[in-house]
């Protein structure tokens, strides 16, 4: 199993967030939050910590985790990458172009790249289906994108805070 957060990391998550927000009303949320933007994840160590420490039961603090699409057991690559697969842009083509990105980038949805440059996270419909179909790159938008646009989107993209 790999460990993506240190154990003096974790007495820092207790005193910065865990007594910060103990005492509040339902503070799980918000640790599980603080944790996915401190570690780009939320992952098993930090999920026992925060059960030791709260005294919430592990199988209740996976079962929010996994409910939630916010949250991720691994560390997120720098970029995120959807492909919409709302209605329209499925209609559109979009399995396609789901399938042209994972070649790519040599991983699955859900997943981070061996670089990780790239996260590819599940997208629904971004409210601009006239556009369709749509792929998200963090909070850039690409309309009417066909397949021959994807290796251009992933350069320009890796060329930013990625190693390659
Ligand atoms: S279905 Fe893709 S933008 Fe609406």
């Amino acid at each position: 199993m790999s460990i993506y957060v240190l154990e003096e990391q974790l007495n820092e998550f207790k005193i910065e967030v865990i007594n910060k927000y103990r005492d509040t009303k339902s503070p799980l949320m918000q640790i599980l939050q603080e944790s996915q933007k401190r570690y780009g994840c939320v992952p098993v160590e930090v999920q026992e910590f925060i059960s030791k420490e709260m005294n919430i039961t592990t199988a209740k603090i996976n079962g929010v985790v996994s409910f939630y699409s916010m949250f991720s057991l691994i560390p997120s690559g720098r970029h995120i990458l959807g492909v919409c697969t709302g209605t329209a842009c499925y209609v559109k083509g979009a399995s396609r172009l789901v399938e042209r990105v994972e070649a790519l980038l040599d991983t699955e949805y859900g997943s981070t790249t061996e670089d990780g440059c790239f996260t590819l996270a599940h997208t629904r419909c971004v409210g601009d289906c006239a556009q369709a179909p749509v792929i998200m790159v963090n909070d850039e938008f690409n309309g009417k994108v066909t397949s021959d646009d994807i290796p251009k989107i992933i350069a320009r993209h890796r060329g930013k805070n990625c190693k390659k």
